[in-house]
């Protein structure tokens, strides 16, 4: 039996011609951490766990680690216990005073003409325990609290993090372009009772006021029978509060006077349990409601420095530039936790890359010194279509080039290799999830050869599979398709989702379970719910989601999230989220609705309604780009929407066998449809 939405071996030639192997940079070896495969030759996955007893040396610890890998309660791994450490004496405390006056973040606004910040390793200490302070003195933060922050890419947000990881609090970081229902959702599961916001940001030349959004994701969770104590905001300039919505007395708090009267305070680290939560991250999945993935300390924290030398090969006093957002799990892997546990400078950037025009990337990059560039494909993509020059001949010292968040093209893998790197800087694609916390699959950029389009193999102490519809591993070199899984534990794998175990379960190991009484992780295969495919030499290409998540401009989105928010439109009777194919962001969101009574007649009317609701209930991130009003939907004879169908027709595949369908017949009026469609309208930013 084969998967139907994965590509057949045909298609796969057609769009995957297997790419050659091209050598790394050979200069890069003599500094690299990993100059060639050998220097790991101890991370055999043959002898798993044993190999990662030596991460725990990348870390401080207050009392040492007995038991290297727990299997006791599978598949809850849990790495390193009995161990304690403190996750912000990690990524602070343990480089100073040496590292004092090493600038941590240089802070870049998006104005051009607005002045950098930097901060150093000692005043981000000193900022993140003053904020402790304020946490645990005036709010009474005490370890294991939620604390959620809802802040956009400003230095207060590494440092809010890192006052609650001193204080051992979870923090629960909402990416700042998520609406404010988004932003309550989570703040009512993890049963948070602060939050941390900010007046305003700057985006795309606009002034964005974000403390609004507070006013009304307290409102909405009050609505949901939760209680937030407090909310405390932080202002973008020191000097002023810029939101025209005011400040609430009772509830909320300008951070800057309570930051006054607390600064100097010494707040010493809480140790934690190596296995003790350190920060929530949710994410989409197949169901509506997002999960929250719980990250722990131990694990997490090795495995996040372990591929910083690994994969990005990041040294003490080294520059680098993430440009992902710190409010996704790449942002808190790699620009705040693995970043700072480095001793790296980092560029902290607030706005849109191409602000104001492309070459802003690379004049940053440039004045900077930057050796570590870290981005996805939409942000290359983009770059490339406006400016395909690149940074031209005054090319910043980038030595190493990463990719993450959704498949890359070949084209544009070489155009980042050919042009923006001039082919001395090393190309890494790198794979992984938020479950994940760190990467899997990656070329080591010293060592190993790139294959455009392809993530590589897994690093080392790792392994993987690519399974076929009966769970029995594709031989490399497969012309087939298959589910990728994990074959080994990991230790920056989450410790589980927040409240729901069993979804955890289900979730991540219930399609290729062995035993579930077995207490030998090999039978507990992690499943990621990413289609893929081996090479003969074992290089995995990742081709797309097998669940129903959508990967629009690296962005994660739920299609029943989507779905909801349509379906909260009282006219609309029926609403179905696919995947369209787009050449800029990889994938669109294309949303079919069957209107009920009451819809309007004008056409624009109903897309204005569908699009501001979708934005308001989950951010302009999930803005619908195609939609489709159709009379009835495919559906089963049990009435579910066959959403197979849809994603065949708009991406101008066969849709297959439809004579199982309760309703074939409304397929060709469907096919008419989606030929016919309109331009939609782009989103905001
Ligand atoms: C999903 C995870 C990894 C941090 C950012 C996204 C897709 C991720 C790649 C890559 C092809 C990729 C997968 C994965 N994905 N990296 N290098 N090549 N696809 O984290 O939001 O949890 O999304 O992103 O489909 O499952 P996330």
């Amino acid at each position: 039996m084969t998967n139907p939405v994965l590509p057949t071996p045909p298609e796969l030639d057609a769009l995957w011609p297997e790419e050659r192997l091209i050598p790394p940079p050979p200069h890069l070896a003599r500094r690299a951490h990993v100059p060639s495969r050998s220097t790991l030759a101890a991370f055999r996955a043959e002898d798993f766990p044993h190999p990662f007893a030596a991460l725990a040396d990348l870390l401080v610890w207050t009392r040492p680690w007995r038991t290297l890998f727990d299997d006791s309660h599978p598949p809850f791994w849990r790495w390193f216990e009995g161990g304690e450490l403190n996750a912000s004496a990690n990524v602070l405390d343990r480089h100073l005073p040496a590292a004092h006056g090493r600038v941590a973040y240089h802070w870049i606004p998006e104005e051009e003409s607005e002045e950098p910040r930097s901060l150093t390793y000692g005043e981000l200490l000193e900022r993140v325990e003053t904020l402790a302070a304020v946490l645990r003195d005036d709010f009474g933060v005490h370890p294991g609290d939620r604390v959620t922050i809802h802040l956009p890419m400003s230095l207060d947000l590494p440092v809010a993090m890192l006052a609650c990881a001193r204080l051992g609090a979870i923090h629960s970081v909402v990416f700042s372009g998520f609406s404010a229902r988004a932003c309550a959702e989570r703040i009512l599961d993890s049963g948070s009772r602060l939050l941390i916001t900010a007046d305003v940001y700057r985006r795309g030349g606009a002034i964005l006021d974000h403390k609004a959004k507070a006013d009304e994701t307290d409102a909405l969770v009050t609505e949901g029978g939760g209680r937030l104590d407090a909310v405390l905001v932080f202002t973008r300039d020191a000097e002023r509060y810029a939101s025209p919505t005011p400040l609430r007395s009772g509830r909320d708090h300008h951070l800057n006077p309570l930051l006054a009267r607390r600064r100097g305070t010494r707040v010493p680290p809480v140790p934690r349990a190596s296995n003790d939560g350190l920060f929530l991250m949710y994410s989409s999945g197949t169901t509506g409601k997002p999960k929250g993935c719980l990250h722990g300390h131990g694990g997490y924290l090795a495995w996040v420095a372990a591929t910083c030398r690994w994969v990005l090969d990041l040294h003490p006093g080294d520059v680098y530039w993430c440009m992902a957002d710190i409010g996704w799990i790449t942002g808190h892997s790699y620009i705040v936790y693995g970043p700072l546990l480095s001793g790296v400078t980092s560029l902290l950037y607030e706005g849109v890359p191409h602000y104001p025009d492309p070459g802003r990337p690379w004049r940053l990059a440039r004045r900077y010194g930057v050796r570590v560039f870290h981005t996805s494909p939409t942000a290359l993509r983009a770059l490339r279509r406006l400016a395909p020059e690149g940074p031209g001949l005054e090319r910043p010292p980038f030595e190493i080039l990463v990719t993450v968040g959704e498949p890359i093209e070949p084209e544009v893998w070489r155009w980042y290799h050919e042009t923006v790197g001039a082919r001395r800087a090393a190309v890494v694609d790198t794979w992984w999830q938020t479950e994940t916390g760190g990467h899997i699959l990656a070329t080591l950029p010293a060592a190993d050869p790139m294959r455009p389009g392809s993530a590589g193999p897994p690093l080392p102490g790792l392994e993987v599979a690519v399974l076929d519809e009966e769970g029995r591993p594709l031989p490399p070199g497969s012309k087939h398709a298959g589910t990728l899984v994990l074959t080994t534990p990991c230790p920056g794998l989450m410790l589980g989702l927040w409240g729901d175990e069993e979804r955890y379960v289900r979730t991540y190991y219930g399609r290729f379970n062995r035993n579930p009484h077995s207490h030998d992780w090999r039978d507990w295969p992690y499943c990621p719910n990413d289609g893929a495919r081996i090479d003969t030499d074992g290089y995995v290409r990742i081709l797309g989601r097998i669940d129903d998540v959508i990967n629009s401009s690296g962005h994660r989105l739920g299609s029943k999230e989507i779905e909801s928010a349509a379906l909260a439109v009282p006219w609309v009777a029926e609403a179905a989220v696919v995947a369209v194919p787009d050449t800029l962001r990889g994938q669109a969101v294309g949303l079919f609705v069957a209107l009920g009574p009451g819809a309007p007649e004008d056409p624009a009317h109903v897309r204005r309604t569908l699009e501001e609701t979708v934005s308001a209930r989950i951010g302009p991130i999930a803005h619908p780009h195609h939609l489709w009003v159709v009379p009835d939907m495919p559906k089963t004879r049990s009435g579910k929407i066959m959403r197979r169908v849809l994603a065949a027709l708009v991406a101008g595949r066969d849709p297959g066998d439809i004579a199982t369908l309760a309703n074939p017949e409304v397929v060709s009026v469907l096919a008419e449809i989606v030929a016919g469609e309109g331009t939609a309208r782009q989103p905001p930013g």
